[in-house]
């Protein structure tokens, strides 16, 4: 080898230092708190799957809405209806929330947040990672993270959905204090919704001429503008859907009374 060839090669190879990172702040706490809040969203959500006291007129739990089918008490019914018929006698949690758990699941924030606190790929900016190999999101099962934008969709009629249910509360009298934490969970998980990356893409991605699309580039602003807040949003949310639905479970116990239910 010239020398010339050598020191290129050398430039090539990252810098080789004995210690995992030189940083001296404290990098781990970051993913320490997102390890945490996303533990405790698993627990919880594996609870109220199968809780069930998911419903007490007019409030029904965000992770059982909507309830489709007979074995749900008559005013959960998304409409009235029961499109799943007998058939479907499992807790109505276990129906729906792959559509709102796969969203969040693949979302981009929430990638990061699990990679690096769950994974340790790598734990934080300039902090190695333990594994020896790293093949990014180019084959299975990481590669379905692409599904993403599918998810969205799914996402949006669930948004929708939770805002009905908080309307259907809010009208009905008296309206107590639940019926004001559902219509602020229903209004966080919207904003985490349309701050999406997906629909961002969706309402401008691809165009070349912003002033030949007035309403989409004032769709993509707004959109932005939420977006810049993702990850903001995407905690929020996430607490807001805890405290909606267990607000709402206390109440069916007999746990919290009116007036403050
Ligand atoms: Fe986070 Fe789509 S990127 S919800």
């Amino acid at each position: 080898m010239t020398q010339t060839t050598a020191e290129s090669a050398a430039r090539k190879q990252r810098a080789q230092i004995r210690v995992r990172t030189l940083r001296t702040d404290r990098w781990w706490l970051a993913p320490a708190f997102t390890f945490a809040g996303l533990l405790l969203f698993l627990i919880y959500g594996l609870w109220a799957i199968f809780d069930k006291s998911y419903f007490v007129d007019p409030y029904i739990a965000p992770f059982s809405s909507p309830c489709l089918a007979t074995s749900c008490p008559e005013g959960a019914r998304l409409f009235g209806l029961a499109p799943f018929g007998d058939w479907y006698t499992l807790p109505p949690g276990i129906l729906i929330l792959g559509l709102p758990g796969g969203f969040r699941l693949t979302c981009y924030y929430y990638r990061k947040a699990y990679y690096r606190s769950f994974w340790l790929s790598p734990p934080a900016c300039a902090v190695a990672e333990p594994h020896g190999k790293y093949t990014g999101e180019t084959r299975l099962p990481l590669i379905l993270q692409n599904i993403h934008r599918y998810f969205f969709y799914f996402a949006i009629v669930i948004g929708l959905i939770l805002t009905y249910d908080a309307v259907l509360a809010l009208v009905h009298k008296p309206a107590g204090l639940g019926s004001w934490i559902l219509l602020a969970n229903a209004v966080l998980i919207l904003c985490y919704t349309f701050g999406c990356h997906s629909c961002r893409h969706i309402t401008a991605g691809r165009l070349n001429h912003f002033s030949r699309h007035p309403l989409r580039y004032k769709a993509w602003t707004l959109v932005s503008k939420l977006n810049a807040r993702h990850q903001q949003f995407a905690w929020a949310s996430l607490f807001s859907v805890m405290i909606a639905d267990l607000y709402v479970r206390l109440v069916a116990k007999g746990v919290i009374n009116f007036p403050f239910a």
